[in-house]
């Protein structure tokens, strides 16, 4: 866990939150244990804002990887930051329900939770699989 904390930190100080100034980084393990780093990105026309979860997932697809096996989330407060449920549903596309997800703010890990805890009864692939 410790080389995803390191890169979601790292991540972190590169965000572009002027306007919520609520600085947050992500890192994903692939299936293959590289690791894949995002940040949110604001932009003036508020709702075109992206979270750093997915910028992550981009990250991770545009390097050909298709699963993700470890996730990890640092926001700037002492309150536990849990990723937004847009972020749930995308995060669903690419991993099971017992993908694990580390909750993280400056002073480290607050807690582990799983996607399926964040996202019960979820929709995915599987729904769409042709018979
Ligand atoms: N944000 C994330 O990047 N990930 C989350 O899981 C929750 C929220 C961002 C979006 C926005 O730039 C800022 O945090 C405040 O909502």
């Amino acid at each position: 866990m410790d080389d995803l904390l390191h890169l979601a930190r790292r991540m972190m100080l590169h965000a572009h939150a002027p306007y919520s100034k609520f600085h947050v980084g992500a890192a994903l393990r692939g299936e293959d244990g590289s690791i894949h780093g995002g940040c949110n990105v604001e932009n003036s026309a508020y709702p075109q804002g992206l979270c750093a979860e997915a910028g992550a997932i981009a990250a991770l697809v545009a390097a050909g990887h298709k699963r993700v096996l470890e996730c990890l989330v640092i926001g700037p407060g002492p309150e536990v930051i849990t990723p937004c449920g847009g972020c749930r549903q995308k995060l669903r596309e690419f991993a099971s329900d017992d993908l694990p997800i580390h909750l993280c703010g400056p002073d480290g890990l607050h807690r582990t939770v799983t996607l399926g805890q964040l996202l019960p009864m979820s929709f995915g692939p599987h729904h769409l699989a042709k018979p």
